[in-house]
């Protein structure tokens, strides 16, 4: 038998509904544990035994999440925020409550960003020891050179006490008429404003930045904006490139 796990709080935890309002629904008849109603909010029930529906659908019970979302500008890397639109603001409804953005961007950057609440592979996905790649696309101001391409993948340094890690840098297109640059990006970590802080050392500040990939996971198909359920294909993707560590890397216990 798994854990077994009150009836409101299932309800909860898979509509995104508040306790209170998951036990209005129980009391009003609303939900059903193996086709009987039950109105007892404290009911017990057994996600390896009980199949639960609310109003007629039924609403299995998933430990963990993951969605991904495309990020417009002007929307907050954060859970909650009173003024601003956050990345939860975009999940379709229906979304458990504890979910958090694997990863920040600017308020400027657009693009992908995972949402879960499966704390474990979050922090092997940002953690550099895991080198997973995450690719962006930037413009910038300048005409950007090959010595750039050759000085990120020796690996940046930013100042006196901000160093980065080997990266590749691609360009793909220069406009010598506007004076900018279209360049792809890929690093595996994940530090403060680290891709404009790269572009910075090389003269050629970041004018737009997105990212288009986060390990296996691609915007395709998502329209900005726009957040969807990952596939088991996927969730499996993510899990398979957080098995083999980086080779110059400490153990996890030791970090
Ligand atoms: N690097 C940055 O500078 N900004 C982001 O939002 C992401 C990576």
């Amino acid at each position: 038998m798994s854990e077994t796990i009150r009836l409101d709080r299932w309800i909860s935890d898979m509509t995104g509904l508040s306790r209170k309002q998951a036990g209005r629904m129980i009391r009003g008849k609303k939900v059903t544990v193996n086709g009987e109603v039950v109105r007892d909010a404290s009911f017990m029930a057994d996600p390896s035994a009980c199949v639960v529906a609310l109003d007629g659908q039924n609403l299995p019970y998933e430990n963990f999440q993951y969605y991904v979302v495309n990020k417009p500008a002007g929307v907050l890397s954060a859970t909650e925020d009173k003024r601003r639109t956050t990345v939860v603001d975009l999940l379709p409804p229906g979304h458990r409550r504890d979910l958090f953005p694997a990863g920040r961007l600017d308020l400027d950057t657009t693009g992908l960003i995972l949402m879960t609440n499966d704390g474990q592979l979050s922090h092997r996905l940002l953690s550099p020891a895991w080198h997973v790649d995450k690719r962006y696309i930037a413009t910038v101001d300048g005409i950007l050179e090959k010595t750039a391409v050759r000085a990120f993948a020796e690996g940046i340094t930013a100042g006196t006490d901000l160093e980065f890690a080997p990266a590749v840098l691609e360009i793909l297109e220069t406009d010598a008429d506007s004076g900018t640059s279209e360049a792809s990006v890929t690093i595996h970590e994940g530090k403060f404003h680290q891709v404009k802080k790269m572009f910075e050392a090389v003269g050629c500040p970041v004018r737009t930045l997105t990212r288009v990939t986060f390990g296996p996971l691609t915007l395709e198909g998502l329209p900005e904006g726009e957040a969807r359920k990952l596939t088991e294909e996927e969730i499996q993707a993510l899990r398979d490139c957080t098995q083999t560590r980086g080779k110059d890397q400490p153990d996890e216990d030791e970090m």
